[in-house]
């Protein structure tokens, strides 16, 4: 058993809410955290957010406030609702905090020492709106739809493709392990460049083939823009321009960091020396590229040990595609939270979807899940278990009259040896699969030995007898179920764990799980539901949540609410392959906006308003302070128009405004809708409005 385990998640970008998508990484990663502490490992699990890049620069911008304080804010959302989840990571690391700055600096200026960071020029096609090159002759139609420009960059090169070889053994070799299957030979493959066409190619030291010169060297600092972490010196001076580290280098280096990299005092020192290399890094399969070519490249050339093993899953899809703010169809985890509880969530997400695939989140499919699984299940197996040793024994645990049910007893010892192998092999469904078999072979046992029935031919002692063996059995399957789920469903667990009468689960030792813990004799604690069956209206209470919650700007932090809405996010989101914009990169496709059905428009209250008051807010550059008239009632709304237009010259304009957006505070004023507007380039606002004239509270449909 090694005597430390440092898991971590992705570090999620700031510039969307956090949802259901990005729930499950950290979800999985604190079940694994808990199984891993509940058997004595020494654990480090860490998340955090990503706050550096262009794409946050300009959601700060639009939002009107600086990127520190949008970061500030959605990065607080994250923690907070992470907090609210119970989640139990260790540290949560912000790319905007000083310790990590200093330490992406340290790795950089190593790399620049060690040889392995150059400067150079890039010439290439740049699409000016998405600021990004794209690859293709000069007039290539960039993302925007508009011919492309040629410029000349400078910029830090990253010699990536010294790495080839060396990446490839190591993964070859198992050295660096990349779960799925699929995921490995995805990162190979384009690791060894196309083999197939290659006019010459050399071999891996495991006698496989490669294309030298297939991986480029990689551009690693950024002159366009400032919001980042600036290049260290000595190689700042080497540029006229100022330059910021690529985010993802950036990045990536949160996982050295958040153990101590980059500090000299001795405690942090001894922290890294403790927890790296990291021991697993759990990602989406969008982002293994980062992880198992840049990252163990730029470890290497650092000299630095590498991560152990890199596990990437599937996509929550919702409506059948990926949930991303992107295509807004994210799912609020707190609609869950509110409705079913964290551990139908949690259960949820292990259990429906087979880890390392795309599966599909619905709110039917919740609901039966746990229904069937969770209220009807184990939580009915637990209540009339203990309901039964409260009636018949006084609420304390029987001493079994006769040999206990080997049926059950051997049973759970297959099911422990399944359910580790499983869940540590990252099958987490089939893992809870396993241990809800016992649960429905006690459930059976149960039935069939009707501890309940008083038969005419057995005598009352017999009778006792009988409930006392049948009781204490089901007791400790239960037992045996709930310290195995308790990383999965852990508010559950603990509260079953006290209702057998066991104390705090997290003081429990789980390590060697055995049949017969449960000490007859022991006093149940005090019994209540587990799990209560989800109301009729679960479903429906849920979607209402979401639609009352869902309106675009919404996706954004507070102040940001005051953006103009538009019929794309003003600000463009953050491409699904979760690359920043990368100077010679590939080109970025434009955002696909989902489909929507006329129902779905039908939600969105458009009226004809038109303006009373507007008058600036305090401190507030972007905001202005609107009275709107809508004809049948007169409303307070907070618009980030300030840049675009003077507050006098608004009076007595009608315009569009979202009606029925659920009350905002913003500067500590109520914002009762939303102003409708075009959002150009950098954040400019154009409200929309009529030719002809319009009577007020009309509805646009
Ligand atoms: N900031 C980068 C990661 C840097 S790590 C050094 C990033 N951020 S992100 O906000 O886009 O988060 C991506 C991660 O969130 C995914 O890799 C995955 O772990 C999780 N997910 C976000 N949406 C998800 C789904 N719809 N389904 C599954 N995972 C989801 O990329």
């Amino acid at each position: 058993m090694p005597d430390k385990f440092y898991l971590t998640t992705p570090i999620y970008y700031v510039n969307a809410r956090p949802h259901i998508g990005t729930a499950y990484t950290t979800i999985a990663a604190d079940a694994i955290a808990r199984r891993k502490r509940s058997l004595g490992v020494d654990t480090f699990f860490l998340t955090g957010t990503d706050e550096h890049g262009q794409k946050i620069e300009r959601s700060a911008a639009a939002a009107g406030i600086t990127p520190q304080a949008f970061t500030d804010s959605v990065s607080s959302r994250f923690r907070e609702l992470w907090d609210r989840m119970g989640l139990t990571y260790d540290y949560f690391v912000r790319t905007t905090d000083a310790n990590h700055k200093r330490g992406a600096q340290k790795l950089f200026a190593e790399l620049h020492k060690r040889g392995y960071i150059y400067l150079s020029t890039y010439t290439g096609q740049y699409c000016v709106s998405e600021e990004t090159f794209v690859e293709g002759p000069p007039g290539t139609i960039g993302p925007d739809g508009k011919p492309t420009e040629t410029v000349t960059e400078e910029n830090f090169y990253f010699k990536l493709s010294e790495f080839q070889r060396p990446v490839i053994d190591l993964i070859e070799s198992n050295q660096l392990v990349i779960e799925s299957e699929a995921r490995r030979n995805e990162v190979l493959s384009f690791l060894r460049g196309d083999v197939a066409n290659a006019e010459k190619t050399e071999m891996s030291t495991n006698g496989l083939p490669y294309v030298p010169g297939a991986l480029k060297d990689l551009s690693v600092s950024r002159s366009s823009f400032d919001w980042g972490i600036p290049v260290p010196e000595p190689a700042a001076s080497e540029t006229k321009q100022k330059h910021i580290i690529y985010v993802w280098l950036d990045a990536l280096t949160n996982y050295l960091t958040a153990v101590g990299y980059g500090s000299d005092a001795p405690e942090d020192q001894a922290r890294f020396a403790k927890y790296w290399p990291a021991d697993l890094h759990l990602v989406g399969k969008e982002i293994t590229r980062f992880h198992c070519v840049y990252w163990p490249a730029f470890l290497l050339a650092a000299g630095l040990p590498l991560p152990k093993k890199v596990v990437a899953h599937g996509w929550l899809l919702f409506e059948e595609s990926k949930m991303s703010k992107s295509r807004g169809n994210i799912v609020r985890a707190e609609t869950i939270l509110d409705v079913l509880g964290a551990d139908a969530l949690r259960y949820f997400l292990l259990r429906e979807i087979v880890f390392g695939q795309d599966g599909s989140f619905s709110f039917d499919a919740l609901v039966k899940r746990y229904n069937s699984d969770l209220a009807n299940g184990y939580g009915n197996l637990v209540s009339r278990t203990l309901a039964m040793i409260q009636r018949y024994f006084d609420g304390v645990l029987p001493e079994p009259a006769a040999q206990q049910a080997d049926g059950l007893a051997t049973e759970s010892h297959r099911i422990i040896t399944d359910f580790a192998r499983f869940f540590d092999n990252f099958e987490f469904s089939r893992a809870l699969e396993a241990a809800w078999t016992l649960v429905a072979a006690t459930d059976g046992y149960l039935t069939a030995s009707a501890p309940w029935k008083q038969s005419e031919s057995t005598s009352d002692e017999q009778q006792k007898a009988l409930r006392a063996t049948v009781l204490s059995t089901a007791a400790e399957a239960i037992r045996i179920v709930t310290a195995l789920i308790y990383p999965v469903i852990p508010d559950a667990a603990a509260k079953v764990w006290a209702q057998l009468g066991l104390g705090d689960i997290k003081e429990a030792d789980l390590k060697n799980l055995t049949w017969g813990g449960l000490k007859p004799g022991t006093k149940l604690g005090e019994l209540g539901p587990v799990f209560p069956r989800a109301e009729k209206d679960a479903i429906t209470r849920m979607q209402e949540l979401e639609q009352n919650n869902n309106a675009p700007a919404e996706a954004k932090p507070a102040a940001d609410e005051t953006a103009p809405v538009t019929g794309t996010p003003a600000v463009p989101a953050p491409p699904e392959t979760g690359t920043h914009s990368v100077p010679a990169g590939p080109s970025i496709p434009a955002t696909d906006s989902a489909q929507i059905t006329i129902d779905d428009f039908a939600k969105v209250d458009l009226r004809v308003a038109q303006i009373k008051v507007a008058e600036r807010v305090p401190k507030a550059d972007k905001l202005l302070r609107l009275e709107v008239d809508l004809g049948y009632e007169q409303r307070q709304i907070l618009a980030g128009i300030a840049e675009a237009y003077a507050p006098e010259s608004l009076i007595g304009r009608k315009v569009v405004i979202v009606a029925n957006l659920a009350p905002r505070k913003l500067r500590g004023l109520e914002s009762n809708g939303m102003i409708v507007a075009a959002s150009l380039e950098g954040g400019k606002a154009v409200l929309a409005s009529f030719i002809e004239d319009i009577e007020l509270g009309a509805r646009l449909k």
